[in-house]
């Protein structure tokens, strides 16, 4: 299996910061994995996917990407290449849901027959139906199927990786746990390599193969479910497992 994204010693201090938000992260993710990042507000999980597709840069350390420096790509032509969910979906609110979609693969030129076509697969994806809504603009949708917009935007031209983060942050509970059920599937017919950040250890345990676990800026523990409620890495990792109130060690992740 090939390796997809490479952290080599990673740090970076934000000014006037008394901790650093990511302190010597090294880590590997294997292609096709879906490895949730987890842990409490402020640990570092958005910092470090912000690195990945370079809106921060970290001030030592390397990131590769299926082997290449990404500091040697063009951060525009590497952002085209992943897709990025955010918890606020960050729709364009004066297109419509078709042009929303269809935004990326526009962009590296696809004829519009393939995009057309594409954009009724994403719809068929998510189980939405491409007639009622592909017209409509995205505060004609509920936050649910903003979401799901969201998602099938950011997989529109079959990114090699997805970043995540908190993409069902502000979803009901019923409607979470269908999306989660959505975005397994979606994974496994994908077969791409999913980073998602949350800082639900059920979601993190229930969706991923591995979960990162990290506290202030460092990496505690980053292993499989069963791995971790086995053998917690340390007083902070109990707690953790303590604070869940369900049975997710029935899961090991959907991931591989
Ligand atoms: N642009 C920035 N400028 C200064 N400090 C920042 C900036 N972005 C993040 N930080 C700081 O870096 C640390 C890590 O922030 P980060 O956003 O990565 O946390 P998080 O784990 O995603 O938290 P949350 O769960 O609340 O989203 C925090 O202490 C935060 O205040
Ligand atoms: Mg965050």
């Amino acid at each position: 299996m090939n390796v997809a994204a490479e952290f080599i010693n990673i740090n970076k201090r934000f000014p006037s910061a008394n901790y650093n938000a990511l302190e010597d992260v090294s880590i590997e993710i294997q292609e096709g994995e879906l490895v949730t990042i987890l842990g409490t507000s402020g640990c570092g999980k958005t910092t470090l996917l912000k690195m990945v597709n370079r809106i921060f840069e970290p001030d030592s350390g390397e990131i590769k990407l299926f082997g290449k420096d990404i500091k040697e790509m063009d951060p525009v032509k590497l952002r085209r290449g992943i897709g990025y969910v955010i918890q606020q979906v960050g729709l364009f609110p004066h297109m419509t849901i078709y042009k929303n979609i269809a935004t990326v693969p526009k962009i590296l030129g696809w004829d519009k027959e393939r995009i057309r076509t594409r954009v009724e697969e994403l719809f068929q994806l998510v189980n939405l139906d491409a007639k009622e809504f592909k017209d409509r603009y995205p505060a004609q949708l509920s936050g649910g199927q903003q979401q799901r917009i969201g998602l099938v935007r950011a997989l529109a031209a079959d990114p090699s990786l997805m970043l995540l983060d908190e993409p069902f942050g502000a979803i009901d509970a019923i409607n979470r746990e269908n999306l989660q059920d959505e975005l397994l599937r979606i994974h496994k017919e994908s077969k791409k390599t999913f980073l998602f950040v949350t800082h639900d250890i059920n979601e993190a345990f229930k969706l991923g193969n591995r979960v990162l676990i990290m506290d202030k800026g460092k990496v505690k523990q980053f292993q499989t479910p069963s791995e971790i409620i086995k053998n917690p890495a340390d007083e902070f990792v109990q707690a953790l497992i303590r604070s869940a109130g369900k049975h997710y060690y029935e899961y090991d992740g959907g991931g591989i």
